[in-house]
């Protein structure tokens, strides 16, 4: 027994020495120095683990720049999407391409789709190109099976074709935070000729300005 306590190891630990900076240090270890670093251990997975949760919770706003600052997203920059491409303020809601093709784009963010009301003619294919400045949305538009993920980094893209004129709310489906349950837009489904006889800036949004 006595030359148990009196054979010591020296062990290499790493420790915790601030909030989440790790540090290593050498221990005199004898029977009771090794308990001792166990429980020491033990903490440190404990704190690894905690960390950890809180990373993959804070993925899109500690991640997913980080991803896009090295170079490894091509989708737009969730927090530069009002600064440039294709998300910027003066292109979003409905535009129309050549040939007469509909194109809405929007953006998804805590908690409030841009625009918030969209205007879209019935019978008619429209493309979706939608993005999220922050966490996962999911819009859903009431009353039809149509759905959209808004993803940051990602540009999802539907057609959709409403063929009755109609109003639809578009409430998001996907937890988003502390406002998701008051995260809603509308989507307003016009006859075609009422909505070419809309001039050009009418035709982005249905929303009051
Ligand atoms: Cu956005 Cu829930």
């Amino acid at each position: 027994m006595l030359e148990q306590a009196g054979r010591k190891k020296r062990v290499l630990v790493i420790i915790f020495c601030q909030a989440d900076f790790p540090c290593m240090e050498w221990h005199e270890s004898g029977v009771d120095g090794i308990a001792v670093m166990k429980k020491k251990i033990g903490f440190a997975a404990a704190i690894a683990l905690v960390a950890l949760a809180i990373l993959s919770t804070r993925y899109y706003e500690v991640g997913l720049p980080l991803w896009h600052f090295l170079g490894g997203g091509k989708g737009p920059d969730p927090a530069a999407l009002h600064l440039r491409g294709e998300f910027v303020e003066s292109n979003l809601g409905a535009a129309e391409g050549p040939e007469g093709s509909l194109t809405v784009r929007m953006i998804a963010q805590q908690y409030v789709f841009v625009p918030q009301c969209i205007i879209v003619p019935a019978g008619v294919p429209v493309r979706f190109r939608i993005t999220s400045a922050d966490a996962v949305h999911m819009l859903s538009f009431l009353g039809t099976d149509y759905g959209l993920k808004a993803v940051p980094g990602t540009v999802t893209e539907a057609n959709f074709t409403f063929s009755k004129p109609g109003e639809f709310k578009i409430p998001c489906h996907e937890f988003c935070g502390a406002g998701h349950y008051a995260m809603r837009g509308q989507l307003d489904v016009v006859p075609q000729d009422q909505f070419s006889s809309l001039r050009p800036g009418e035709r982005r949004t249905c929303e009051p300005r």
